[in-house]
């Protein structure tokens, strides 16, 4: 897990402990976790219910911070005290993929997908010209000025995959992207995700219970006990 194609990991969790504390007691979820994700490198994160994946993945994209332990991106300490700088971090370097694909519902699928650009400043003609190239690759150019509510679960769930690459992210942290379509629609969204993760040369996470998808990462870690061991494909 410490190589992958030779290359030194682009992001580092080290001795990542996440205690809950809860009226009824503490919860360690993760429990001096080590993980490394090196550059192009796709892992798939499997796990019961509950064991502490979406915590992971969380701490991964500096969405909450760990109780004790160290993230290293490209060997520098992310450093959870500087809030905006973590911030700035995450929007220039992260895309998320939720399992409900959180699209506003007042704002069309293109400005939808454009959303995370703008935290980054004003559109610009490229990044236009991008998002209207996703809209190609994902199949729904023609449902571009759509609100999410006309379009189906699937196609939504397209819009979120594609919004998770439009600022150019090294990492794209998926959590059970597709645990809510049917069979069929969530290994064609697979496909597209891995297409994307591919094309785009991204780090890809996901998050997973469905073995098919697993099998398209590089590497397969389960989460157990709050910390992470390879599982054979
Ligand atoms: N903010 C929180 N406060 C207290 N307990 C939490 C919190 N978030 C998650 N947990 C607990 O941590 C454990 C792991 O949760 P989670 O990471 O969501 O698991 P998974 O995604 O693997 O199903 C669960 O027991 C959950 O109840
Ligand atoms: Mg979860």
């Amino acid at each position: 897990m410490s190589s992958f194609n030779g290359s030194a990991p682009l992001l580092e969790a080290l001795d990542v402990s996440k205690i809950f504390t809860r009226l009824t007691g503490d919860l360690t979820v993760l429990d001096d976790l080590n993980f490394a994700l090196h550059e192009k490198q796709a892992v798939a994160v499997m796990g019961a219910s509950g064991s502490g994946k979406s915590t992971l993945l969380n701490l991964l994209g500096s969405l909450d911070y760990p109780t004790s332990g160290r993230f290293l991106y490209r060997g520098e300490d992310l450093d959870f005290s500087k809030r905006s700088v973590v911030d700035h971090w995450r929007s220039r370097r992260i895309g998320f993929v939720f399992q409900n694909h959180m699209l506003l519902p007042d704002f069309t699928a293109m400005e939808n997908l454009l959303l995370p650009a703008r935290r980054l400043g004003p559109i610009t003609p490229e990044v236009r010209q991008r998002a209207e190239s996703f809209m190609e690759t994902i199949g729904l150019i023609d449902r571009a000025t759509h609100l999410p509510g006309e379009l189906s679960g699937g196609e939504q769930q397209r819009i979120a995959v594609a919004r998770a690459f439009i600022n150019e992210p090294a990492i794209v942290l998926a959590d059970e992207p597709f645990g809510n379509l049917d069979r069929e629609i969530g290994g064609r969204l697979g496909e597209m995700l891995f297409g994307l993760r591919d094309s785009e040369g991204t780090s890809l996470v996901i998050v997973t219970h469905d073995p098919r998808l697993a099998r398209k990462a590089d590497t397969i870690l389960e989460l157990v006990q709050g910390k992470l061991n390879p599982i054979e494909a």
